[in-house]
């Protein structure tokens, strides 16, 4: 009998090589080959004559809408584009200790009253989930809990005729197939296993909601390896030292990718936050320097936010450039803008930049925000306390026209604020819910700030 052939699999890029190799020659990536057994061969001689004809249907059918169900956590609901789809699988990614087991137990435990559910534990000792749910006072919810890593046992217990109809898997990277040699947390136990998992969901209509551990260096057997298997892949994010956990779908074949759900960890688990503008201002003090407040889009809802700079002299001959919550390089393109277009002076100094209560902006519209917040800091002028600011700066400091400026205003104007410093409108429309200050060009924003002359560097003498 022919020996079993072992392959070595990169950990990185899932790339497949008959010889170990230090780097891997499909990305690139050292040290990332792992030894596992080859899966058996595909079927051979897959002729004419093996298969059966497909039978096409027409693109116009109608097809029923795909039943939901409702955890009764809106922000998550939301998320997931309006509740769980029967039979599809979700995953669940999120740095270790975010709060990924504390959101799915309190997910199971509301859909625990309509449905029967299972939260089956790889991580943690059936004690240990229970003093949790005592704690998040879910102790009474009627969910089977089971400690159990073998993806077989499971599979036979999703499988049974009394089985649940919504199971979490937690976490993904601690089950294991035991016709595979490789160790738990491994690519191909990692895609075996969810497959596995994924298939008898698939195949009982099962909800599946499985953990995803992102690992610390980069996505190495991570939520990477799965997000083409699954229906929806949400993304649990925030600072470990913030209290604001941010849900985001970065994938979902039953709704948008773009929805956010904020939650707060308290004592007690996770409440949902559902305005989340007045949360991100909650510590916003009067008038200080080197702060605006961001009119900004996330997803379908408006989100305010404070934008944080600190321009200061550098002892260093190469300034510091520090950024939490934005892009760097969008930051080095909106100073080099000030430098080059509005003659300002920063090139000497150290800036640093952070947006309040540990979100992280991706959107352009930002970039106004951010350069108000800069001249702010330099100039020792506060922008003005009642203002919102949003805006994408182009490179030669125009100011260019964003997406949902209506709904932007109409949240600034909820929240009591009276002016917004925006790019100029296209066209009419829109109720005039607050003062609107149009900028065309981003030199526009200085004589807003008293005394400019000090900072142009014309103005310098
Ligand atoms: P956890 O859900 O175990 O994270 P993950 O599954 O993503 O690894 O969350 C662990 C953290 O959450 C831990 O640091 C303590 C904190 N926490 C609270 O602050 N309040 C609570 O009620 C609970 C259950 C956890
Ligand atoms: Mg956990």
């Amino acid at each position: 009998m022919a020996r079993p052939t072992n392959r070595y699999v990169c950990q990185a890029c899932g790339g497949s090589f008959p010889k170990w190799t230090g780097k891997c020659e499909a990305c690139g990536a050292w040290n990332t080959l792992v030894e596992e057994a080859a899966p058996e061969a595909a079927p051979k001689g897959l002729g004419r004559a093996s298969g059966r004809k497909l039978e096409f249907v027409e693109l116009s059918g109608v097809s029923a809408k795909a039943p939901r169900r409702f955890t009764r956590i809106e922000e998550f609901d939301r998320v997931c584009g309006g509740g769980l789809v029967h039979g599809s699988a979700l995953l669940v990614g999120g740095d270790p200790g975010i709060g990924k087991s504390t959101l799915l137990l309190q997910v199971i435990c509301s859909l625990s009253q309509d449905t029967a559910c299972a939260y089956i534990s790889g991580e943690e000792a059936v004690d240990q989930v229970r003093m949790r749910a005592a704690r998040l006072g879910l102790a009474n919810a009627k969910v089977d809990l089971a400690a159990a890593t073998s993806v077989r046992d499971i599979v036979a217990s999703l499988d049974a005729a009394d089985g649940p109809r919504v199971a979490v898997i937690d976490s993904i990277q601690t089950m294991y197939v035991d016709n595979l040699d490789s160790a738990p947390g491994t690519v191909a136990q990692v895609r075996a296993s969810a497959s596995e998992l994924i298939r008898v969901a698939k195949r009982r209509g099962i909800t599946l909601l499985i953990v995803g551990h992102v690992t610390k260096d980069g996505q190495i057997a991570g939520p990477r390896v799965l997000e083409h298997m699954v229906d929806t892949v949400l993304y649990f994010e925030g600072e470990r030292g913030h209290q604001f956990r941010i849900l985001r779908a970065v994938k979902n074949r039953f709704g948008p990718t773009d929805e956010i759900g904020v939650f707060a960890m308290e004592e007690t688990g996770l409440t949902e936050v559902s305005n989340p503008s007045e949360l991100f201002l909650a510590e916003r003090r009067g008038d200080i320097t080197g702060t605006a407040v961001f009119a900004g889009m996330e997803g379908t809802r408006p989100v305010l936010m404070e934008v944080q700079a600190l321009v200061a002299p550098s002892p260093l001959g190469t300034p510091r450039r520090a950024v939490v919550g934005w892009d760097g390089a969008r930051l080095a393109m909106v100073l080099a803008v000030l430098e080059a277009r509005c003659g300002l002076a920063i090139g000497a100094n150290d800036v640093y930049l952070n947006v309040a209560g540990g979100l992280k902006v991706t959107e352009p519209a930002a970039d106004m925000a951010v350069a108000a917040a800069l001249v702010s800091s330099l100039t020792g002028e506060p922008v003005p306390h009642d203002a919102v600011v949003f805006g994408e700066v182009g490179l030669s400091g125009e100011i260019r026209a964003v997406s949902q400026t209506e709904t932007r205003l109409k949240e600034a104007a909820k929240l009591g604020f009276s002016s917004a410093l925006m790019p100029t409108r296209r066209g009419k429309g829109g109720e005039d819910t607050l003062k609107r200050v149009e900028l065309q060009h981003l030199s526009d924003l200085l004589p807003l700030f008293q005394p400019t002359r000090q900072i142009a560097r014309g103005g310098r003498g």
